[in-house]
């Protein structure tokens, strides 16, 4: 028989040996649950894994997507999808983009900015996970194929009926779907009830970083996160399961607004809305522990313009006037229950900014005769509102995701108390009420009545 020619000797090892090409011709150094992901590639058709946030899941498969390439071509083909265009092209594609340019020998192949070229039936392809534009996933011919869906709980179901049909004709098929399990339903989550994928389970406490407890791997997550989303949420919380723990969420069911649909509206490619709706709320710390926070809603886009610890009503009051100084068409909705009342006194004392301060209290009767007050009134409309919004990303929104609800003897929808959540160790929602505010009914300040004609 004859010898294999070192090309192919070769490229059986990128096959066998995952981290030989990894380490010796990317130079990268994969850690465990990285490695055991190249080897579930390397033997199962099918891989599902759920992580928790930054474990080097995108900065491995992009690598991933290369060993493949490289080690199945010719006639091989990788795509990638990801919830958003920007996840496809600034994360995984900028990592791919990244080890392409620094691997320690050529790699061969056109690289453009998301796609990968050798030729025509070898390369790497990315693609946007949109339903009204499945082109891309028609027509893969190739003797070998690997998919990949990052972020996969966030992808349409469509998306994955299509690449499952497109997968059908291949030799080497191989699927991967890896993400933070931010929603218990969908393709995503039945995959690890399906006996077909083999499954790998990440927690921020097997990563190199939080096991140490030092700074041994820059980028990935670290102990000082888990202990930040431990003290802000609880560990009995969904956003410390999904977050850090890298499991699904227990019940969305229970809690009024889904960690899935925060992560949806971060930066999301949303069409932008009518701006006129310029509105920020100020929720005001309560206890001596707590933050006031002031969120700015313009139509369907809110960021955090500040959140600071305590509650002197001076300086709130002074921060709040010059910020509405500097933002002219900016109306502001004060919480007015305790400490918040003071800060809308002083501020309506003010004949420039007067007509601009409104005060909610939001134990007050809501509109919607289902709900018991303006509170839970208000949170509902967040949830509603934020199926087409656009979050500038910050820590605080994960708030929205920890007040549950429930029903109360009147039959009326009731949200959990500030301090039922103090109780079950959860920061009180500032960011979240302060959100929810610029989406309330107003019970105080001049004009009501055009108000509520807007909202
Ligand atoms: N094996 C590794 N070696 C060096 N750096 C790594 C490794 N894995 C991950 N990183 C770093 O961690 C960062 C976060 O990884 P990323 O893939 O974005 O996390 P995730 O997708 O899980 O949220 C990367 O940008 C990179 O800097
Ligand atoms: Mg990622």
């Amino acid at each position: 028989m004859a010898k294999p020619s070192p090309e192919i000797a070769l490229q059986d090892r990128f096959r066998d040996d995952p981290e030989f090409f990894h380490r010796e011709v990317l130079g990268h150094e994969p850690w465990g649950k990285q490695l055991e992901i190249s080897r579930s590639i390397r033997d199962h058709r099918n891989t599902a894994i759920r992580s928790n946030n930054g474990s080097g899941k995108t900065y491995h498969m992009a690598r991933e997507a290369l060993r493949f390439l490289y080690a199945y071509g010719p006639e091989a083909v990788v795509i990638n999808t990801a919830p958003t265009w920007t996840q496809v092209e600034n994360q995984f594609w900028r990592n791919l983009r990244d080890a392409y340019n620094k691997a320690r020998y050529p790699l061969g192949g056109h690289l453009l900015k998301t796609k990968l070229d050798i030729d025509e039936t070898w390369f790497a392809l990315g693609i946007a996970n949109d339903e009204h534009n499945m082109e891309g996933f028609q027509g893969w011919h190739a003797k070998s194929m690997l998919v990949i869906f990052d972020e996969a709980s966030g992808i349409s179901p469509k998306i994955y009926e299509a690449a499952l049909g497109a997968m059908a004709g291949g030799h080497t098929v191989r699927f991967v779907l890896i993400g933070n399990p931010t929603q218990n339903s969908g393709p995503f989550y039945d995959a690890f009830k399906d006996p077909t994928f083999n499954k790998i389970h990440i927690s921020a406490f097997d990563t190199p970083n939080v096991q140490a407890k030092a700074q041994i791997v820059p980028g990935l997550v670290t102990w000082d996160f888990v202990e930040e989303v431990r003290k802000k949420f609880g560990e009995d919380s969904d956003v410390y399961r999904v977050r850090v723990l890298g499991e699904f969420p227990q019940r969305a069911s229970d809690t009024l607004i889904s960690i899935d649909s925060i992560e949806r509206a971060f930066g999301a490619d949303r069409e932008l809305q009518s701006q006129d709706d310029d509105t920020a709320g100020l929720d005001v710390a309560r206890f001596g522990d707590d933050d006031s926070a002031l969120v700015r809603r313009t139509g369907n886009t809110a960021k955090v313009e500040w959140v600071v610890n305590g509650n002197n009503t001076m300086e709130l009051a002074g921060k709040c006037a010059m910020y509405l100084r500097a933002n002219k068409t900016v109306r502001l909705y004060i919480d007015v229950i305790g400490v918040g009342a003071g800060v809308f006194d002083r501020l309506r004392e003010q004949p420039d900014i007067t007509d601009r301060v409104f005060g909610v209290n939001v134990a007050g009767k809501p509109r919607d005769d289902d709900y018991l007050n303006i509170r839970i009134e208000s949170w509902a409309n967040v949830r509603d509102w934020l199926r087409d919004a656009i979050l500038e990303k910050h820590e605080g929104f994960y708030e929205l995701a920890q007040p549950k609800y429930k029903i109360a003897s009147s039959g009326k929808l009731q949200l959990e108390s500030k301090e039922d959540m103090k109780k079950r160790g959860v920061k009180s929602p500032n960011v979240g009420d302060a959100l929810a505010l610029t989406l309330s009914r107003a019970t105080e300040g001049e004009n009501l009545g055009i108000v509520f004609l807007a909202l």
